[in-house]
């Protein structure tokens, strides 16, 4: 087919068209005109559509652009009659799309707006925030990007110490400004030394935050998880400040009802150090370390080990909150299933 002859058949079919539907005195002609011009199967527009896989393969992109010109005007047409009639809900098809229009019903119920909300983590953090400054410590703030010297060195941990592992870590592929290795951090304990390398004593803060380990998961490790550390620095803090804190904060987030027991461990940073554990299921589960600190610390950062002294921990969020809400495993709070975070 010529594309002149394409071309008029398609401005006689706009002429014709808008004119029907300028004609429509009701309704119902007006859907009889759709039907018969914008039909999806066999309207007038339809029919002469069809013909264009007959033009010139050359002249048929100017007739495809000729083509849709012409439908847009005659929906344009289409959707002025509709307005004249004041029928919206004529059951036509505006602007060729399928589907009736619907008329708007003032009496039916609103939908409703689904909230999002903070994940089970972001409000754990938030509310140990909120016990443990009721008990006096602020909040401090650390990289995760971490340096030897905060992540291990000031916390004595030597190069030979096998926690320095590269596969017990994550090292990153790149140096820092003073040519050392950089990592993920492996606990929130390098943020002791950033706080007391800038701050004289008496300290008592928390700091919460992400930590990186290659550890498989499993259902109570994940190798990224969340820490919430603890430092007190004063005269005279003792082993029994640091016990009675512990737990003051676990009763206080999991209930007066929850048993917690101290067993004897060994963090190079701590001396003595402990872990703490607390009862689940007829289990016991660790929920964190803690210890007095270490006075090659305390040296390691400037302070005097005969005038202070203090403790410190650093506690599992992922395992606090799956305690208080019961969850068995610490994969569902990574899964991303909102049919579960929705729970919290
Ligand atoms: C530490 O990370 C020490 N920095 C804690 C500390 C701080 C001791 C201050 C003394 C003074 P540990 O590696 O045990 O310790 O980890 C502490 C807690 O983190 C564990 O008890 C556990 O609750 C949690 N945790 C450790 N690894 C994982 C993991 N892969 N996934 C989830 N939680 C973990």
């Amino acid at each position: 087919m010529a594309l002149a002859d394409f071309i008029e058949q398609l401005d006689k079919l706009a002429a014709s068209a808008t004119a029907a539907f300028d004609a429509a005195g009701e309704t119902a002609a007006l859907e009889e005109a759709r039907v018969e011009f914008l039909g999806a199967k066999k309207g007038q527009f339809k029919a002469v559509q069809k013909k264009m896989g007959s033009v010139e393969p050359g002249e048929r992109p100017q007739a495809g652009k000729r083509l849709n010109e012409v439908k847009m005007q005659i929906e344009q047409a289409f959707v002025a009659a509709q307005e004249r009639l004041g029928s919206q809900g004529t059951g036509g098809q505006k602007g060729g799309q399928k589907g009736p229009a619907k008329q708007f019903d003032a009496t039916l119920p609103g939908s409703c707006l689904r909230w999002g909300h903070l994940h089970p983590i972001t409000q754990t953090i938030e509310e140990l925030k909120g016990i443990m400054g009721r008990l006096g410590f602020s909040v401090a703030d650390g990289p995760e990007i971490e340096d030897e010297r905060h992540n291990f060195e000031a916390l004595n941990i030597p190069l030979e110490h096998p926690a320095r592992d590269p596969l017990d870590n994550f090292y990153l592929p790149v140096v820092g400004a003073g040519g050392g290795a950089l990592l993920l951090r492996s606990q929130t304990s390098t943020v002791q030394i950033r706080v007391m390398e800038n701050t004289p004593p008496p300290i008592r803060i928390i700091s919460l935050g992400r930590v990186y380990r290659p550890d498989t998961p499993d259902p109570t490790h994940y190798p990224m998880f969340h820490q919430m550390e603890g430092l007190l620095i004063d005269n005279r803090v003792t082993m029994a400040d640091l016990k009675s804190v512990l737990r003051m904060f676990a009763t206080s987030y999991l209930g007066s009802d929850v048993h917690i027991r101290f067993r004897p461990s060994f963090f190079p940073f701590t001396e003595p150090s402990v872990e703490a554990d607390f009862s689940w299921n007829d289990q016991w589960i660790e929920f964190g370390g803690a210890g007095m600190v270490d006075p090659n610390v305390l040296q390691e950062v400037g302070y005097d080990p005969e005038q202070v002294t203090g403790f410190a921990f650093g506690l599992g969020i992922e395992r606090l909150c799956m305690r208080r809400h019961n969850i068995t495993d610490i994969r569902y709070l990574y899964k991303n299933d909102v049919r579960f975070l929705h729970q919290f």
